[in-house]
């Protein structure tokens, strides 16, 4: 019988090595006349273990890692006759990380062959679709509407009103457009679906499709994720030759093309406006809103521009029903989110579960703390424009409105950890930096005004009338924020202000704390 032996082809395992444990592990196969079938998954997400190898048996997959190339012959060796092994780490589904998780948008990741449209149904794929086409457009907003779905790429608007407004627009022609941009510090839950499930983002769009009456798509990936443009590449074409994709899908009425268009490298093309600029072929500069995309997007059209998670999301609501989805989560945040745990934390990785769980939860025990085995001291939620909490806030939960009446934000669901030796000053410093390099530069309060935020925490940080430049920072940012067009410019205030607040003692007047450690 053959042995299936799964090995992640997930850029991050690649990055440590997948590419040759899998080689190591082929040619041993052959050399010792083993029938043996390597299928290269997307990544579990528990990066801190990849490469992770498992192997099919009757009790289910027996997971090892982390291997190395130099370990994957002994690994091979027990994964034939069964013995113990020290990177054994038993059956995949049942290691605790793993199964504290609602894995609903991120169920096959890391389970299928992500160029297989066979695997993908057979894992349940497409039954969303297929649901989708027996339904008009209006249940089908009634559903996504009644998840309670909202936006996963930062602002959560609901998504279930985005594609109203476009299915009652009237326009010969619409668009459903993916933002696969993911330019979030310590983010990177777009770039792993699509590596690793990347017919569920397809599924997705396709029933957003359906739900305005839309016939043409695009999925904006950032150039930095090669891997990934040819994973959804491979996807699409397999969609197509599935009859999934393209005219007449699944032999009904409706048609939908979809085409990859690669990023032109600004964190600014994230932003939605922006990303239409872009695709349109013109520098990446964020449009006034209104007319907002759903009323006048893409190359003037009707618009649906969707975050990765958001669609992904969509097949499990439509297959299993808008309150299987809507029962996880707390308040007005509905549904599970795919959280990334990053920076100087032990246990890096994909974390998918309901809305709720609190900060300390995540960092402290699912995370385990740092990697450098130091106190945390600060905790980035939300990429670069997040604010920075304390331990003392990590009573906070995973939750829009929570993480808003603490003048923080969740964002795209990043989480990135430092430890004790972390100056909050210097992090401030970067945040505006950050806004000057990035800024699109349309607007003055952010062109201008974080250029002028380098040069004032610099003179703080030299201890230069301290005083005075703190209260010209506190100005600067309610100008940013106030005045800003979008929120590259709006929000740099919230990492500046949050470190401001709850680190002050990094701030001077002088010396700063590293200086006084020197
Ligand atoms: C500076 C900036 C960068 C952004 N980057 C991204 C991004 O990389 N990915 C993303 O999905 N949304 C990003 N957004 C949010 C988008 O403008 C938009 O809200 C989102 O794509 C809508 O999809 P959603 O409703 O599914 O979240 C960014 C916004 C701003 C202001
Ligand atoms: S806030 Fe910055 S990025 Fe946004 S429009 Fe203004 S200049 Fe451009």
């Amino acid at each position: 019988m053959t042995m299936r032996v799964y090995v992640s082809r997930d850029a991050g395992a690649v990055a440590v090595g997948a590419d040759k444990v899998a080689l190591v592990l082929g040619l041993a196969a052959s050399k010792h006349g083993l029938d043996i079938e390597i299928v290269r998954t997307g990544s579990r997400g528990l990066y801190w273990l990849e490469p992770m190898v498992e192997v099919a048996t009757p009790q289910g997959r027996i997971a090892f890692g982390p291997v190395t190339e130099f370990n994957a012959n002994s690994v091979l060796d027990a994964m034939i006759s069964g013995s113990p092994h020290p990177l054994r780490l038993g059956v995949a589904d049942e290691i605790p990380w793993l199964k504290r998780q609602t894995r609903l948008t991120f169920a096959r990741c890391g389970v299928i062959d992500p160029r297989a449209l066979a695997d993908y149904r057979a894992h349940g794929g497409y039954k969303g679709l297929e649901r989708a086409l027996t339904l008009g457009s209006d249940d089908i907003l009634a559903d996504v509407t009644a998840s309670g779905l909202r936006g996963r790429g930062g602002a959560g608007f609901p998504t279930g009103i985005k594609w109203k407004t476009v299915a009652q627009a009237s326009a010969d022609r619409k668009f459903i457009v993916c933002n696969a941009d993911e330019g979030d510090s310590g983010t990177f839950a777009d770039r792993m679906i699509i590596e690793g499930d990347p017919f569920v983002v397809i599924e997705g769009m396709t029933i957003a499709s359906i739900a305005v009456g839309a016939s043409k798509g695009y999925i904006y990936i950032r150039s930095e994720y090669p891997h990934a443009v040819g994973a959804m590449n491979a996807a699409i074409t397999a969609a197509k030759r599935g009859g999934t994709l393209g005219a007449r899908i699944g032999g009904s009425n409706h048609s939908f093309d979809l085409e990859v268009r690669v990023g032109a490298g600004a964190y600014v093309c994230g932003e939605e406006t922006s990303l239409l600029e872009s695709l349109e072929g013109r520098r990446g500069i964020v449009r006034a809103k209104p007319p907002l995309p759903a009323h006048k997007g893409l190359f003037g059209k009707p618009t649906v521009i969707n975050n990765v998670l958001s669609f992904a999301a969509i097949p499990f609501i439509l297959a299993g029903g808008a309150k299987a989805y809507a029962d996880y989560g707390m308040g007005r945040s509905r549904g599970t989110m795919p959280i990334q745990l990053a920076g100087n934390i032990r246990h890096g990785g994909l974390f998918e579960t309901a809305f709720g769980i609190t900060l300390g939860e995540l960092v402290d025990d699912v995370g385990g703390g740092t990697f450098t085995g130091r106190p945390v001291r600060a905790v980035q939620v939300g990429g670069p424009l997040g604010a920075y909490f304390p331990r003392e806030l990590f009573d906070t939960p995973f939750d829009y409105e929570a993480f808003a009446a603490r003048d923080g934000l969740i964002g795209h669901g990043g989480i990135v950890v430092f430890d004790d030796s972390v100056d909050m000053a210097k992090q401030a410093r970067f945040a505006m930096e950050f806004c000057a390099v990035e800024s699109c530069g349309k607007c003055t309060p952010c062109r201008i005004g974080s250029t002028r935020g380098v040069e004032t925490i610099d003179k703080i940080r030299r201890s230069e009338r301290v005083a005075e430049n703190l209260a010209v920072v506190e100005d600067l940012c309610n100008t940013m924020k106030f005045g800003s067009l979008c929120a590259l410019g709006g929000f740099t205030p919230y990492p500046v202000m949050s470190a401001l607040k709850h680190f002050r003692e990094d701030f001077g007047p002088a010396p700063t704390r590293l200086e006084a450690a020197e």
